[in-house]
């Protein structure tokens, strides 16, 4: 481990590592949003009460997703740097060439305005439930996570800074999802054709999820 930590490539491949793992993360976190589509009466408060309360979720899963939240973001930081430094001079003309794309050159813009979202987003709903069951220790109630999620929307601010936050979730993905796999070694003609559609339809509709969420959640008022 520490090895891998030491030479760039060994950061890379632990970098596409932690995005593939927050990849699965936001697909299991979406499906889990989409249930609240169906109303207070669907099976959102169910799905929301088992995650919240099942102790496998919670003290296993739970810590491992923060810790590779916060690796992610570090390892992206540190990744930065490093190619910065190794670059002291500044391209006389920075061209949009080979296959370097605007998004590829800015994964690191994108990727402060997510750690940015996280932060408030922690704030509004994990802090709450930390608060809720472990420090003020309130009764389990199992029918108040769809009320308190549907009340959060209610403020237009948020929704439009959740929105913005979406769409650039979206374009950070629309570069890391196939980075990574070329990361971890998958780049083979055949296998980059299939990685790359599947990353254009994943970085456009899970996005788009999210923010059908959060729209519905305003509208519905
Ligand atoms: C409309 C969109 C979203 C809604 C309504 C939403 C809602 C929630 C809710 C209700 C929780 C549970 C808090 C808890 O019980 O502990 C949560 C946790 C979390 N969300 Fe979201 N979320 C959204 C989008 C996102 C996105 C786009 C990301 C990542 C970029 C994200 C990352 C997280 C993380 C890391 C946690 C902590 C997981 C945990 O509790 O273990 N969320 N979110």
């Amino acid at each position: 481990m520490a090895g891998l930590t030491q030479s760039t490539i060994g950061r890379k491949f632990l970098m596409a590592l932690s995005a593939m793992f927050l990849l699965i993360f936001l697909l299991i976190h979406l499906s889990v949003n989409l249930l609240s589509l169906f109303g207070e009466e669907g099976p959102f408060n169910a799905a929301s009460h088992f995650m919240g309360y099942n102790p496998l979720i919670q003290f296993a899963m739970q810590p491992v997703l923060i810790a590779g939240v916060v690796f992610h973001f570090v390892m992206g930081f540190v990744l930065e740097i490093k190619n910065k430094n190794a670059r002291p001079v500044k391209y006389a003309v920075a061209k949009n060439s080979g296959n370097s794309t605007w998004m590829s050159r800015n994964m690191i813009i994108s990727g402060a305005v997510i750690l940015a979202f996280l932060g408030v987003h922690f704030y509004d709903f994990w802090v709450h439930e930390m608060n809720y069951k472990y420090l003020e220790g309130l009764a389990i109630d199992e029918g108040r996570y769809w009320e308190e999620l549907h009340a959060k929307f209610a403020d237009p601010i948020r929704v439009a800074f959740y929105v913005i936050s979406f769409v650039l979730l979206g374009l950070h993905l629309s570069h890391g999802f196939q980075s990574s796999f070329q990361s971890i070694g998958a780049r083979h003609p055949k296998y980059l054709k299939c990685v790359n559609t599947l990353g254009t339809w994943y970085s456009i509709l899970i996005p788009l999820g999210f923010i059908i969420v959060a729209v519905f959640h305003f509208v519905t008022q």
